[in-house]
């Protein structure tokens, strides 16, 4: 086919942006559709509001051909459409209804001898049983013959400067041989290294198992950590031994929690799946049991320390450095250090927050009253609570500037303040 672009992206989010820049820094002329209005207006202004992508890369693919929109119609113009929507949980089920909107969208101008890539997060089966319908459906267009049709996870780490989109290897299966060489040949221009599978459901479930082996590792060392606080074993000293050993064992450290768009919500969709079967996926309904819990976990360690100094929750005033659900970056989605400061406030805690990613944190319609980072922000308060650890942190200054310290990230020297 003859087409005005080589490859169209639905949904300019985390995801979907990163994956516009490196097409067209490929050299590919690309279309990206979102519904947001306001997301296309901002990218055709040359800003971006995705943190990993700065206005100049925003920039660069612009000067390459890159055009933002909100018109579906375009989306027929492209050799290759990859749909990025969000699948989120609503009441902890899987919500496919922006994949199913983006499907029909689709449908409506699907060419013959266009490649449809699915790289949503979802459950195995997703590509095969509910896009491949809708989009035949809608468009009266076979994917046995006309169009071809894959999946591709997206294994994005956000504020990770090692590991991109580019030299993370990525991993394609198309519905028959058909589609996994046309899904191939799309990705390695993108990406240096693509690792084709063999079917669908192997490349949905591998995203799954990578996410899943993450969040079951964490609740290990979080049921660890408490267990072994109990024990009066230092848990970190623990950690460090294990770590090294040069085979057969990946550290992984415990937390508050487990946060961002895809740990604590992609085992859902795995467990979602398992129940229809029948059965319970009970390790990841476990792990997600304990990772929940970790939140109120720390709380109840805050309010000990603050017992210890005869001093009560209710009143108390309590610095928490970091918001976001990891460090580095400034996203607070699923952030259990979120879930912390709405237990704190619960209580009656008077609490403020420092990050120099995250400009606003809102609670029950409440703004929490943030400061500027420095060592001694939390000099005047009860207590300091270290939840994510930026890089800009220096923990060893704000645990001796603070009357007590409560280090859930096992990094404050020994004898300064207390760890997890
Ligand atoms: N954020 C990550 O780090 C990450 C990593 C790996 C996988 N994923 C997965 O990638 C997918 C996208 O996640 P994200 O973080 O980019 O989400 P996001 O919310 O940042 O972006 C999704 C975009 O899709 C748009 N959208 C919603 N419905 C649409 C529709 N019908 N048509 C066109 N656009 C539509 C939204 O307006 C939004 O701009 C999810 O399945 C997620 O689980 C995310």
């Amino acid at each position: 086919m003859n087409s005005k672009f080589d490859l169209a992206v639905m949904g300019l989010g985390y995801v979907g942006l990163p994956l516009v820049v490196e097409a067209a820094r490929a050299g590919l002329r690309v279309y990206g559709f979102d519904v947001d209005g306001a997301k296309v207006a901002s990218l055709t202004a040359g800003v971006s509001y995705v943190e990993d992508i700065s206005d100049a890369d925003v920039a660069e693919a612009l000067a390459a051909g890159f055009v933002a929109g909100t018109d579906p119609e375009s989306l027929g113009q492209a050799a290759a459409v990859i749909i990025a929507v969000p699948t989120p949980l609503r009441d902890h089920l899987p919500d496919l209804s922006a994949v199913r909107a983006a499907a029909g969208e689709l449908a409506s101008v699907l060419e013959p001898g266009q490649l449809v890539v699915l790289e949503s997060t979802t459950y195995p089966g997703t590509t095969e049983e509910e896009l491949r319908p809708l989009l035949e459906t809608g468009s009266g267009l076979s994917a046995d013959i006309d169009f071809t049709l894959a999946y591709s996870p997206e294994r994005i780490d956000p504020g990770n400067e090692t590991w991109g989109l580019r030299n993370t290897p990525k991993l394609v299966a198309g519905i028959d041989d058909r589609s996994t060489d046309a899904a191939v040949e799309l990705y390695s221009m993108i990406c240096d290294e693509v690792v084709p599978l063999s079917g669908t459901r192997e490349a949905e479930m591998a995203k799954l198992l990578e996410n899943t082996y993450r969040h079951v590792n964490i609740a290990l060392v979080n049921e660890l950590a408490i267990f072994c606080r109990d024990l009066g074993v230092d848990i970190w000293d623990v950690i460090r031994g294990a770590a090294t050993k040069p085979f057969g064992f990946q550290a992984f450290t415990p937390g508050p929690g487990v946060g961002g768009h895809c740990i604590p919500i992609d085992p859902g969709y795995l467990s979602y799946k398992v129940r229809q079967l029948g059965y319970q996926f009970r390790l990841v309904e476990l792990a997600q049991d304990i990772n929940n819990r970790m939140p109120a976990y720390v709380v109840e360690r805050i309010t000990g320390l603050l017992n210890d100094a005869g001093r009560s929750v209710r009143g108390a005033r309590v610095v928490v450095f970091g918001v976001a659900y990891k460090g580095g970056v400034g996203d607070t989605r699923e952030s259990p250090a979120v879930f912390v400061v709405e237990r704190l406030l619960a209580l009656g805690a008077d609490v403020s927050y420092v990050d120099p990613y995250v400009d606003k944190v809102e609670i029950a319609g409440e703004i929490v009253p943030s400061l500027p980072y420095s060592p001694d922000a939390a000099a005047d308060a009860d207590i300091g609570v270290l939840l994510t650890l930026h890089p800009e942190f220096d923990v060893d200054a704000i645990a001796a500037a603070a009357p007590h310290f409560l280090d859930t990230r096992g990094v404050v020297a020994p004898g300064i303040g207390e760890r997890l």
